[in-house]
């Protein structure tokens, strides 16, 4: 494996944790629906937590968890793009396009998010010896998450885009009703949904 790069991974996905934070924070100023915002609350505890687990992993594995790489900077500024967006929507004044903002930069960092572990969990498959069991620990733990993340907040974002077009929306999302998991699970339950109908 290119251990630079696998680096450069750890890195990038502790700075991208760190911006979550700031993107959960701002993301429950926008939030209307109270079971939005308490699966937002959950999810910004969990992501308080990925930030310690991967300082820690990052020290363990004998790197800087504080080193900036151009790559790191570069996640950072896409994190507070995503924080002015949500600022720029509430300076508007508009309390329900303020949380589809919200929803939607929630779902951007998520993908990220999402993909860092997938990540994550193919190198601590290709490694061994220590490195393989402290990557895998962390990946263990927090894998699940990642996946409801980001596969309830797509469904919060599709639901509560339909609401405000005037269209039958399932709410809270049947993602989040059947506690979806997987890609797959996610498919299922959006096939599952009751279908539009002209009026
Ligand atoms: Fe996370
Ligand atoms: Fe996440």
């Amino acid at each position: 494996m290119n251990s630079s790069q696998l680096k450069e991974l750890l890195l990038q996905s502790l700075v991208h944790e760190r911006g979550g934070v700031l993107v959960y924070q701002t993301a429950l100023e926008c939030v209307i629906n109270k079971d939005l915002r308490a699966e937002w609350e959950k999810y910004l505890k969990q992501t308080t937590n990925h930030v310690d687990v991967l300082t820690r992993t990052c020290t363990a594995l004998g790197l800087d968890p504080g080193e900036m790489t151009p790559g790191c900077q570069i996640v950072q500024h896409t994190g507070k793009a995503l924080v002015m967006a949500m600022k720029m929507a509430l300076a508007e004044g508009d309390a329900a396009a303020a949380e589809l903002v919200a929803c939607e930069c929630v779902v951007l960092a998520e993908t990220k998010d999402h993909a860092d572990w997938e990540l994550l969990g193919e190198c601590a498959q290709a490694l061994d010896g220590e490195a393989a069991s402290v990557l895998l620990e962390a990946v263990k733990q927090i894998e699940d998450e990642e996946d409801e993340h980001l596969y309830h907040t797509q469904g919060w974002c599709r639901e509560l885009w339909l609401k405000s077009l005037g269209l039958k929306a399932v709410l809270p999302p049947p993602e989040e009703r059947k506690n979806v998991k997987s890609a797959a699970g996610a498919e299922k339950a959006r096939k599952e949904r009751p279908a539009q109908t002209a009026s």
